[in-house]
């Protein structure tokens, strides 16, 4: 029996995790699983009615589940950040989810705008999640003598930062700090490496930007040529702007690549672009020995929200995701075909790629699919 905790959350959140609950309904009848869902009414309209984003019980009822469903956070009602700060980064940080797993597959059916016909990309693309330029150390200091004590602060280990600037003339400087630590290097190293043996890869792509950020970068480096011996894996270095051009040109070159955080951030948002647009796109924020949380990339797209307008197969696929982590390898693998033989099929096409089918008579064939074959 697997425990779910379920975040609908804000404008289309709610309509694609429908269409994901009905998916793994049907998947679970079919591979006689047992979930016990449990939702939570986390978003924006919690929010306005209590003042609460994300409480302590609700922190500690999460901890008891094996992994949680999200749909999407963020809504024009609510000052940007709040929601998506105070839910999303904060769930993300206190389960230390590491891994940002973003699966880049273009399905046969669904057009891209950035790929030649019949290209095949199918990138694992692990994004490290919780260090580099996100660890949100900063400060913006004018002119004179200015001190700043910053602290990083984590569960194994704390880190003070003192800064004095000195600055003349009427200038105005701001400066942001990234940070890579051994450890916190070696984890994404390990998970990305594994992940390659259990899918019989051979090469494991390591983007950085070591030419120019020598310090943080070469310890990068370092750490990922230690785990591709002990792994017995071989790996490749590539800049990041060098593989943000491979990733237009030549998007097959690639099966594995691990990134630092800033980096994976922005070639992720590319991927999905190749992958068809943002509506296709799954993702896991992971930590293998801890509570993970799936989600489709998209945010709630509050332009679309309500109109039964959504398109569901990036939910559909992130809860696929989350039975693979769960351990439920067929069950992912049945409702990853069931998608794959719909779109391959063409009749059933949402609006984001110029069809008519609505959010849930996509979700409805998906669900035909996976009962029927
Ligand atoms: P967005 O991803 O919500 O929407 C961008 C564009 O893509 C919109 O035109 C939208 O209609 C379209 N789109 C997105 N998902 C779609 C789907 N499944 N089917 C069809 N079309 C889809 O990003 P945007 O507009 O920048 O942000 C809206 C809100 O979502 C903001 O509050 C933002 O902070 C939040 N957000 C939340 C995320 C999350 O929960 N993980 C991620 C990104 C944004
Ligand atoms: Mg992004």
């Amino acid at each position: 029996m697997h425990k779910v905790g379920v975040i609908p959350g804000d404008g289309i959140g709610p309509e694609v995790i429908e269409e994901a609950r009905k998916v793994l309904d049907a998947v679970s009848g079919k591979r006689n699983l047992t979930f016990e869902f449990e939702e939570f009414p986390m978003g924006a309209a919690h929010y306005l009615k209590t003042g609460e984003a994300l409480t302590e019980e609700t922190l500690q009822r999460l901890s008891k589940k094996d992994a949680i469903l999200l749909g999407a956070m963020g809504d024009p009602r609510v000052q940007p950040g709040v929601l998506e700060k105070g839910i999303l980064l904060k769930l993300r940080f206190h389960f230390d989810q590491y891994i940002n797993l973003r699966p880049i597959k273009l399905l046969d059916g669904v057009p891209s705008p950035m790929a030649e016909p019949n290209r095949k990309i199918d990138i694992q693309f692990v994004r490290e999640n919780t260090e580099d330029f996100y660890v949100g150390l900063g400060g913006r200091v004018k002119k004179g003598l200015s001190k700043t004590e910053l602290t990083l602060k984590r569960r194994t280990f704390e880190a003070k930062f003192d800064i004095g600037i000195d600055l003349e003339d009427e200038q105005e400087l701001a400066f942001q700090i990234g940070v890579i630590t051994r450890q916190g290097a070696k984890r994404v190293m390990d998970y990305a490496f594994q992940l390659a043996k259990s899918r019989n890869l051979d090469l494991v792509t390591c983007v950085d930007k070591a030419n120019v950020l020598t310090d943080m970068y070469g310890l990068w480096r370092e750490v990922a040529d230690e785990a591709s011996k002990r792994h017995g894996i071989d790996k490749e270095f590539l800049y990041v702007d060098a593989v943000a051009l491979h990733m237009v040109r030549m998007p097959e070159r690639f099966k594995l690549i691990v990134s630092p955080n800033l980096f994976g951030d922005i070639l992720t948002d590319l991927g999905a672009a190749l992958q068809g647009g943002l509506g296709f796109a799954p993702s896991g924020n992971i930590n293998p020995s801890g509570v993970s949380m799936f989600e489709p990339v998209h945010g709630s797209a509050p332009d679309i929200a309500g109109k039964g307008l959504a398109n569901p197969v990036g939910a559909i696929l992130s809860s696929a995701l989350m039975l693979e982590t769960l351990g439920e390898k067929e069950a992912a693998k049945d409702v990853e075909r069931a998608v794959q033989e719909v779109l391959k099929g063409g009749k059933h096409r949402t609006s984001d790629i110029g069809g008519k089918t609505s959010t849930s008579k996509m979700g409805d064939a998906i669900v035909a699919r996976l009962i029927g074959g």
